[in-house]
């Protein structure tokens, strides 16, 4: 059993590690202010539970080398893109300047590991996977944010010593679904009983990956790299657009569903393929289990 912290655990990513973190036995602690995350999404104590911004360093600083924990997942961020992009300052600040205090506390803490939540958005456009030898070359405020992210890891480690995982997230779906993504776009239209659905652009294809697989994922990661730096893709390795994700409701519902674009969501510049290459991260023996029509399947009331 391990001593993990999971910073922004109370959040949609957070939510599902912590489930697995549980199951394999290990002991947890969540540092999260709840901006986005949600208090019921984990059974975690108030014992271990820390209703904090990571914007705070001397607190954060004292939380954790009081904790003393064997590793640190650090999800905590601002992550919806449209979200960045009209606060700029605030999220590049938490996704700068937060992870600045949680890397600090980690090594005054002596931890024995820090996994950070970086993201596809450091790449720029490629109309292949991507691996993780590509240029990055973030096309927003959010995408530049958590590469600032990775080079402060990068230092943390040259610095401590401290064994640190870079990985970047593909999209997610699953349970507990904190921002008004694509998916839980559909879904609440579905389950709102709409058979017309509401959506912007529909050629775009990204990779969507369920928060269970990332999850092991993420278990996988800390039990196998175990010193170094090393950054790792994390997605399903297959892409979808739009309308295969619309196929997918249908295929569920077993009903018919109508597309009307609604201009009012159509993005003026949009990426048209965000792949991941996840060969690296499957050299170390995980798998995604959970395929795009299950994943939907449970999202349907
Ligand atoms: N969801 C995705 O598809 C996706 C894709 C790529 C990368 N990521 C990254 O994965 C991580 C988790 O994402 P998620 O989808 O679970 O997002 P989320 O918003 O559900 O979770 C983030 C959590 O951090 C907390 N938080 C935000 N600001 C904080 C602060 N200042 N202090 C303390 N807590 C704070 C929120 O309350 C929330 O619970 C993030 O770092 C995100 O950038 C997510």
């Amino acid at each position: 059993m391990s001593k993990i912290l999971v910073t922004g655990g109370a959040g949609f990513i957070g939510s599902a590690v912590i489930k697995l973190y549980q199951e394999l036995g290990h002991e947890i602690f969540v540092i999260d202010n709840l901006s986005f995350g949600n208090r019921d999404f984990i059974d975690v104590d108030d014992a271990h539970f820390f209703k904090e911004d990571i914007l705070d360093g001397e607190k954060i600083t004292s939380i954790i080398t009081d904790m003393k924990p064997d590793s640190i997942v650090h999800l905590a961020a601002i992550h919806f893109i449209p979200y960045c992009n009209k606060h700029p300052y605030e999220s590049s600040n938490i996704n700068i300047n937060g992870t600045i205090n949680i890397l600090n506390a980690a090594k005054e803490a002596k931890v024995k590991q820090v996994l950070f939540a970086s993201t596809a958005a450091v790449y720029p456009i490629y109309d292949e996977a991507v691996s993780e030898m590509n240029d990055t070359g973030p096309m927003d405020i959010y995408g530049l944010s958590k590469l600032t992210g990775e080079h402060l890891c990068n230092e943390f480690h040259l610095e401590s010593g401290i064994p640190t995982i870079i990985c970047r997230f593909f999209n997610a779906f699953g349970p507990n679904e904190t921002n008004p993504h694509l998916i839980p776009e559909i879904q609440d239209q579905v389950n709102g009983g709409k058979r017309t659905i509401n959506l912007g652009n529909l050629t775009p294809k990204r990779d969507f990956i369920h928060t269970s697989d990332m999850a092991t994922a993420v278990n996988t990661l800390q039990e196998k790299v175990k010193e170094g730096i090393h950054v790792f893709n994390l997605g399903r390795g297959i892409e979808y657009s739009v309308t295969d994700i619309v196929d997918a409701f249908e295929r569920e519902l077993g009903e018919k569903i109508t597309i009307e674009v609604d201009q009012a969501r159509v993005r003026k510049t949009e990426r048209m393929h965000l792949l991941a290459d996840v060969s690296k991260l499957k050299s170390l023996g995980w798998e995604p289990k959970i395929g795009i029509d299950e994943g939907i399947k449970t999202l349907l009331k």
